[in-house]
């Protein structure tokens, strides 16, 4: 696969990453996990040059790390460059914080959260120290400031090579570099999510930090995975998102109409459009696309190769705005 760096500093990564919570959080979770095929699937994209692990201590929580690193063991944590985040809490005995975006979570970016945090996931991942540790969200109640001193102090500490932070305003990253190098930002971006196109990106683009796209398949939907409600599983994050419910998903699907034609004049598949319109936001957007399923695997690494021409893009940039608020 093609490469490029993470962030001005950063090591050299695949341009197509693999995000690994639906391994073992938030989809699907009626169907029994099966960790032997995820962790083949984990090996199949370092095998194909998708470096970039993407997991979070919240996923499970716990278990995503957990299995991630039963992945990396036996020598493949050198071919990977891992990411984990902290700072978002899921454990269902804390109280939802009614300003979080994730219905369900709350926030802790208290510095000693944070110190405590690291040794957790570096215990389950394996390993003495993560390629990127990412604030999965800024606390309201805890001066970002604060915040990002205690995630550089990873850093310092050797725990972690590189710090970035996840679903930020510009005015956040601002502060945060302010403290110390802010390398990459995680954020939704998809054909039906594109608020990061107005600043947060080009902002990025500005200060040679990189942007990896959260959800860049729009979970699933812009694969042309779900055509109705009931397509969805059961104890599954989606049933509760806005853009699943049914009169919502119904109008939706005219998106997925769209990008299912643009795919057949290029010869691709709709995740393969999908991926290729977001690459196409330029050499600083790493996707990190969800998958636990080797033949979507493959597939989304094929992605990184499908040039999509100006008639194609410019179609795409046209397709009509989602009905429903993503969360
Ligand atoms: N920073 C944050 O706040 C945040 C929030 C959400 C996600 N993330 C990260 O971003 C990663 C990706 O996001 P996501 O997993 O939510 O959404 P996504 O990548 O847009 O979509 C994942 C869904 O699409 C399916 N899929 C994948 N490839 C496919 C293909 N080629 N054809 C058909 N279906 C396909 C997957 O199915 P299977 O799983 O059944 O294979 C899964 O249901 C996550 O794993 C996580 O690491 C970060």
């Amino acid at each position: 696969m093609r490469t490029t760096t993470l962030g001005r500093n950063g090591p050299e990564v695949g341009v197509i990453g693999l995000g690994c919570m639906g391994m073992t959080h938030s989809y699907d979770m009626a169907t029994p996990r099966d960790d032997a095929t995820s962790i083949s699937v984990v090996h199949q994209a370092l095998d194909l040059g998708m470096t970039l692990i993407d997991t979070a201590d919240a996923y499970g929580p716990y278990t995503n790390e957990e299995l991630v690193g039963r992945a990396l063991a036996g020598g493949n944590r050198e071919r990977a460059v891992l990411a984990t985040k902290v700072g978002l809490l899921t454990d269902s005995v804390q109280v939802a914080d009614p300003a979080s975006t994730s219905p369900g979570a709350s926030r802790n970016g208290r510095p000693e959260h944070i110190r405590a945090s690291i040794d957790g996931s570096l215990r389950r991942l394996g390993t003495d120290h993560v390629d990127l540790y990412q604030l999965h969200r800024v606390d309201p109640q805890v001066p970002l400031e604060e915040t990002w001193g205690a995630m550089a102090e990873t850093v310092v500490a050797g725990k972690a090579l590189h710090i970035g932070l996840s679903e930020v305003t510009v005015n956040e990253l601002a502060r945060a570099q302010s403290v110390h190098p802010v390398t990459s930002v995680q954020s939704e971006l998809s054909l039906w999510t594109r608020n990061a196109l107005a600043d947060v990106l080009p902002h990025c683009q500005g200060h040679g930090i990189a942007f990896l796209p959260f959800a860049p398949l729009g979970r699933g939907f812009l694969a042309g995975r779900f055509s109705s409600f009931d397509d969805l599983p059961q104890d599954d994050f989606r049933r509760g998102l806005p853009r699943f419910q049914q009169d919502a998903l119904r109008a939706n699907l005219a998106i997925v109409g769209g990008v299912r034609r643009v795919a057949g004049r290029a010869g691709a598949t709709p995740a393969q459009v999908a991926l290729a319109w977001v690459l196409a936001k330029g050499r600083q957007v790493i996707p990190i696309p969800g998958t636990k399923t080797p033949r979507y695997l493959a597939e989304n690494a094929a992605g990184a190769d499908i040039e999509l021409t100006a008639a194609d893009l410019a179609e795409l940039d046209a397709l009509p705005a989602p009905e429903g608020a993503r969360y």
